[in-house]
Parts: structure tokens; sequence; C-alpha cells
């Protein structure tokens, strides 16, 4: 999934690094987890994991991907579909719920009616996220996975599965340019394609694994792990605006919405970590009130809170070292009209006790 600060890319590196300064044990916890990408890793690797995000659709993730450990049988769904035998022959349970959600029919709910140029038309600037077309398959999918939550005809898993099915492939179609803070003015040939809900792989470390829908600053009191895994905002920007609309398929909550992009309101999703006065409180929060055997925060050197102030925050509480490397990244100019190449550090203050 394109998400900002997606560790996917270089989890290899930053696990390499640990091991290398003798960050290893048993149970690891992903604090802000957002795609879940580096749970999934420390999953695959044995630990038992645990994890956390504010944002209720990187919930649905870490339900499917960090909680689960089972492949979904959907036994009580699937004799009530109407399915033909040969659909059940070489399919995973998972993959013929997933073919017949995309049989299903077409319903004209929020997403199509708030995020599609038809569904849209009355406005002076029609919404463009998704073609007409595929809001209204989206909004079927979604229906139709909380219909069987409520008839009790798939587990508390199974519904999670489903959702991250769908938020994962919504993003193969959304008309965006990375993030959903805007939509572009003309299609993306992405856009334009049908709409196929796609199946998730599940992961079983055989290990009893725990996730929070939580803002950290409220549970970190309660944590205890051997590594404590911190990968909190690096700027100003609030995740909820960049993702409002996976947040409202996820939670279909029929929100509030106002402006240009059909914005739900997030007052309670701010993170403390997009100011830099209140991010290194926090900093200093989580370091001191939570129980762990290393505390290792991903960062980036043009962070807002100062290097000198987090190894002054971490050296309070044990032996901290900073390791950094570089990567390549486009940024757009400030005038907003080119792109360049820049080099930026990934840094892991690495806090052990
Ligand atoms: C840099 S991203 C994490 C990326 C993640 N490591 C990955 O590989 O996808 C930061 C995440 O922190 C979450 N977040 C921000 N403030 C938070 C808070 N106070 N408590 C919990 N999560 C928070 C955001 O929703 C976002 O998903």
């Amino acid at each position: 999934m394109r998400y900002i600060g997606n560790k996917e890319n270089i989890i290899d590196k930053i696990h390499n690094i640990l091991t290398v300064n003798g960050v290893s044990g048993e149970s690891f916890f992903d604090f802000f987890s957002g795609t879940t990408n580096v749970a999934k890793f420390y999953k695959k690797l044995g630990y038992t994991v645990s994890s956390s995000d504010i944002m209720y659709m990187s919930f649905c993730l870490q339900k499917a991907y960090i909680e689960n450990n089972d492949e979904p049988q959907f036994a009580s769904l699937i004799s009530t579909l109407q399915l033909s035998s040969q659909s059940l022959l070489f399919s995973t349970p998972l993959e013929v719920v997933v073919d017949y959600l995309n049989s299903i029919d077409d319903v004209e709910g929020f997403i199509y009616q708030n995020y599609t140029p038809d569904g849209t038309a009355n406005l002076e600037i029609p919404r463009m996220y998704f073609s007409s077309e595929n809001g209204k398959r989206i909004d079927a999918i979604r229906q139709q996975i909380e219909s069987w939550k409520i008839k009790a005809l798939i587990t508390d898993s199974e519904y999670y599965i489903l959702l991250t099915c769908l938020i994962e492939s919504v993003s193969f179609y959304a008309n965006i340019s990375g993030v959903y803070a805007a939509f572009q003015k003309k299609w993306d040939p992405r856009a334009t394609k049908k709409f196929m809900l796609r199946p998730i792989k599940t992961i079983n470390n055989n290990k009893l694994n725990q996730v929070y829908n939580a803002d950290s600053m409220c549970i970190a009191d309660k944590i205890t792990t051997d590594i404590l895994y911190l990968d909190p905002p690096y700027n100003e920007r609030q995740y909820l605006p960049n993702y409002h609309i996976l947040e409202t398929i996820a939670k279909y909550d029929n929100p509030e919405i106002k402006g240009v992009t059909g914005m739900r309101k997030y007052g309670n999703e701010k993170s403390l970590f997009c100011n830099a006065k209140t991010a290194i409180e926090s900093l200093n929060y989580i370091a001191r009130t939570a129980n762990y055997k290393h505390l290792v925060l991903s960062y980036n050197s043009e962070g807002i809170m100062k290097q000198e102030d987090i190894l002054a925050i971490l050296s309070q509480y044990g032996n901290v070292r900073l390791e950094q490397f570089q990567y390549a990244r486009f940024k757009s100019n400030s005038n907003g009209l080119s792109k360049t190449k820049k080099h930026i550090f990934e840094q892991l203050y690495i806090l052990s006790k």
C-alpha cells in the first residue's frame, strides 16, 4: 500500500542494524503501525507481536495480519452462498468469498454519493476520487461485509480480513497521486479500470499477538515488551487528512464531511507527534512510562524533533546509539514545479536499558 513512512522497502536494513546492535528478544511492539509492514516482518521472524495505531483503517489491517493466525474458512457463510461446485474446487475459501463479492450488484452508497463524479454532480467541483462505477462497487462490497457481520455469518477475524482486502484493493483504483488529501483533475488510467477485490495473505506465527486502535499516549503505561518500536510522524502533517477516505471506508459511519475533498472531522485522531514541542514531550512520556528492554525510534533527518533533543531525552533512560543510513527520495521543489532527488537520512535511535 502507498503510505507515507511505509517501511516495506527498508525493513530488512532496519532489522540488520538492530541485530548488529544486539537488539533482539521474544516480543516486539509496533507502536505506530500504519500499514503493519514492520509488525508483519517481526511476526514472520517468530516474535510475539503487538501493534497499535490511532487510525481505525490501520487497526483493521492489524486485526487481519497481526492478531489473526488462521486462514479464514468462512464455514458459516459459504454454505449460504449460491456457488457452483466448480468455484469451490481450485480456490481457497477466501478466494471463493472474494470472487463472490466481485460478482454482486452495485449499490449507490456513501462512497458513490460523495467521492465520484456522478454522485457529486451537484457540486461546483464534482469529486473524482473514484469512477462512478467503482464507487458503487466499493459500496456494494462494504455493505455486504457489514451485513454478513450483523447476521453473524462471518467471524470477527473473517470480518477484518475482508475489510483489509477492501482497504488494500481500493488503493489500486483511487484517482490520487499518492494521498487522499486531493483527487486528480484528470483520470489516471488506474482509476478507470473495473474495481476488483483482491485477497490478502494471512500470516501464522502460532503466538498470541495483540492489536490496539489507540493513541499511543493512552496505552504506553500498559506495555511490556522486549522491543518497543516507535515510528511516529516526522512532520506537521497529520495522517488522517491524507487517508480520510480509507478511514471512512473502514468505519463506514456516514460521517459529516466538508470542503472540496469531502474531508471527515478528525479532532480525536490528531497526533501530538505533529508538533515539535508536544512530540518531544510525548517521546519522553513513552520512554519513561513503557516497560521495555530496547526502545527503537525510527526517525528522519528532516523531522521536527531535533537530534540533540531526542538524544538528551532518551539518554535519561539508558544507553543510546544513533544509526543512520542515506536513501534517495524524490521531493518537490519549493515552487512545486519540478521534482529533484534529495538525500535524506533514515535514523534509528536505539535505547537499551
Ligand atoms: C510513519 S507512519 C508509520 C508507518 C509504519 N511503520 C509502516 O511501515 O507502515 C506513522 C503512523 O503513526 C500513526 N500515529 C500518529 N500519531 C499517533 C499516536 N499518537 N498514537 C498512535 N498512532 C499514531 C499514524 O496514524 C501513522 O499510521
